[in-house]
């Protein structure tokens, strides 16, 4: 920035220095070789019977956007019935907490619904320090530059992290009371076990009178569910299919996406949506970086993610069992949806 005067002007010119904002600290605690991770999840994963991968890898840079891109889709209500629910009862949600805040968010992406929070919390006070924890470190750099240009009374310290090593983190620092969000239905991605071992995780960063507001998607009709994962526009599916190219890409695979397509459906009694990546043919695949030939049957599934759904009654029982007493839960019009409060206590 040139300063003239007492104003700034800013440049519009491409700068190939990143502006440094005072305000505006990311940690990076993703493994300094990134690659390693992944490249051994993947053999891990397609040595699996049956194949699988594990979500968090949706998320590089194309990913989270078409994630982005699935949350503006007509038959995605997840993302409209939330905010739905924090644009009608931010300054409600705010209320339960006392003294000055300071505001978490595990999972955070583009943190647009966070924005709903965030004014909440700068109707109450002053100064806020917003602390977003994200595997994707494009997706949190963009996103804090983002609300700092809207906020001026906003100060964010960032965790480019996976969850559990962010909370691990999180616990080691000093914080004022503070309100942690886990938005989005993010814990759908969690089986019965995971989902109670990271809120425990989540209960053992925070102090009694903090609080959790948790977004959690809720059981209905099989329809309306296999719907929002199998949209006609084909996002959902580009998504899917992105960890192949992500595959390609990055560990140079030779999976041809034409030979394969994205399925979805409600397993009920589980009480989740299911998506796997079909093999459309009997197929030989090779990944060169991990010097791996892999063999699909034709049909053969490679499971890529769980998207498990709640009653009223498996939220209060997830709290309960977790150290959390659930305060309030609030819902979108059409009960879709829910925010749920959890008491730390
Ligand atoms: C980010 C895990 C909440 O389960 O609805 C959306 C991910 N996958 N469409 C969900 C997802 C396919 C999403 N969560």
């Amino acid at each position: 920035m040139v300063k003239r005067g007492s104003s700034y002007y800013v440049p519009t010119v491409a700068q190939s220095e990143p502006i440094r904002d005072p305000r505006l600290f990311i940690h990076n605690l993703v493994k300094r070789d990134p690659l390693a991770g992944f490249a051994e999840d993947v053999r891990r994963g397609l040595s699996a019977r049956p194949k699988r991968f594990l979500p968090k890898y949706f998320y590089d840079e194309l990913g989270s956007q078409l994630f982005e891109a699935i949350c503006l889709l007509p038959e995605y209500y997840l993302t409209r019935a939330e905010n739905e629910i924090l644009k009608r009862y931010s300054d409600q949600i705010a209320g339960y907490l006392d003294g000055q805040i300071t505001l978490v968010e595990m999972g955070s992406g583009s943190a647009s619904k966070t924005r709903l929070i965030i004014e909440a919390l700068l109707r109450r006070q002053q100064e806020l320090l917003f602390i977003p924890v994200d595997i994707s470190a494009t997706a949190l750099e963009s996103s804090s530059r983002i609300l700092l240009q809207s906020y001026p009374r906003l100060k964010i310290e960032a965790y480019a992290a996976d969850y559990f090593a962010g909370l691990a983190e999180l616990e080691k620092k000093p914080r004022g009371r503070t309100l942690a969000l886990f938005l989005g239905s993010n814990i759908s991605n969690f089986d019965r076990d995971e989902a109670l071992r990271f809120l425990h995780a989540l209960r053992k960063m925070l102090h009694t009178g903090d609080a959790l507001l948790l977004g959690v998607d809720l059981k209905k009709d099989r329809a309306v569910l296999e719907a929002a994962y199998n949209d006609t526009l084909g996002v959902t599916s580009a998504f899917n299919l992105n960890v192949l190219a992500r595959i390609n890409r990055e560990l140079g695979g030779t999976f041809d996406l034409r030979k394969f397509r994205h399925r979805a459906f409600y397993n009920e009694a589980a009480g989740r949506i299911e998506i796997y990546i079909e093999s459309l043919f009997k197929q030989n695949v090779r990944i060169d970086k991990l010097d791996l030939e892999v063999e699909f049957a034709a049909g053969e599934l490679i499971h890529t993610e769980n998207s498990y759904k709640y009653d009223l009654t498996g939220i209060a029982q997830l709290a309960a069992s977790t150290g959390f007493e659930l305060s309030h839960t609030w819902t979108d019009s059409q009960k879709r949806f829910s925010s749920n409060l959890l008491l730390a206590n």
